[in-house]
C-alpha cells in the first residue's frame, strides 16, 4: 500500500465498522467462480502480480499515464482489480482531499455481470477507506461510474456513431441502466 497522503483520514473504528459485513475482496472473489460462468462469460480473473506488470509496463510507456485526472474506462472489469491497481496509482499522486475526488471521479468501469458490478463498488469503497472516507456524494458517484452493461454493445454503438437514447440514459445510481443482450 502507498503511503497515505490525506488530510481525512478514516477515524479509528470506522472503517471496521464499515467493513462489518466481513466480506473482503478475496472472499467476494472467492464466492463466485464457477465453471458457468467461465464459459458463459468468460470470467477468469486476473492475478494481481499480471495487473501490477501490465500497469507498470504502460507508466514506462506513457509516465503521465497515472495522472490523477487522466481517464480510464476498464470495459469488462469483474471484481475491479485493474480499477484498484489504477485508482492505486493515481491516490499515490494525491496531495489534498480535493485530488482523490479528482481520481474517482476520472475512473469508469463497466461488467456485464450485476454481481460484478456489486463487488466493484464494494471494493473501490473498501479501497478508499485506506486512504480517506468517502462522502455521501463520493459514494453515489462511485456507483454512477460503474455499470452494468454489455460493452460490446456499447463499443458497436460507439463505431457507428450511434450515440442513441440507451446510451444517454446512462445511470443515475438508483435507477441503474442495464443494456445490452437482453437474455442476461
Ligand atoms: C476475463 S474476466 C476479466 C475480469 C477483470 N478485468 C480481470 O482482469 O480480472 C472477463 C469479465 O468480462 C465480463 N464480460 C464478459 N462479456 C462482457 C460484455 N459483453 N460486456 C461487459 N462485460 C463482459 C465478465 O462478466 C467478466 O467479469
Amino acid at each position: 500500500m502507498n503511503e497515505k497522503k490525506t488530510d481525512s483520514a478514516p477515524a479509528a473504528g470506522e472503517r471496521d465498522s464499515a467493513k462489518a459485513s466481513g466480506d473482503t475482496f478475496e472472499t467476494r472473489r472467492a464466492n463466485k467462480q464457477t465453471t458457468e460462468r467461465v464459459r458463459k462469460f468468460g470470467e477468469i480473473f486476473t492475478p494481481h502480480a499480471i495487473v501490477v506488470q501490465m500497469c507498470d509496463a504502460l507508466e514506462r510507456e506513457s509516465p503521465e499515464a497515472f495522472e490523477i485526472s487522466s481517464t480510464f474506462l476498464e470495459p469488462s472489469c469483474g471484481d475491479g482489480i485493474f480499477v484498484l491497481e489504477i485508482l492505486r496509482r493515481k491516490f499515490a499522486r494525491c496531495q489534498k482531499r480535493a485530488d482523490y475526488t479528482t481520481a474517482l471521479a476520472s475512473v469508469y468501469a463497466m461488467d456485464i455481470q450485476a454481481d460484478n458490478v456489486a463487488d466493484t463498488i464494494a471494493n473501490i469503497k473498501d479501497f478508499c477507506l485506506d486512504y480517506f472516507k468517502p462522502t455521501a456524494a463520493e459514494a453515489v458517484l462511485i456507483c454512477d461510474h460503474v455499470i452494468q452493461c454489455d460493452s460490446l454493445k456499447i463499443m458497436r454503438m460507439l463505431a457507428r456513431e450511434d450515440l442513441s437514447h440507451e446510451i444517454y440514459c446512462f445511470p443515475k445510481s438508483k435507477d441503474r441502466l442495464i443494456t445490452g443482450r437482453d437474455e442476461f
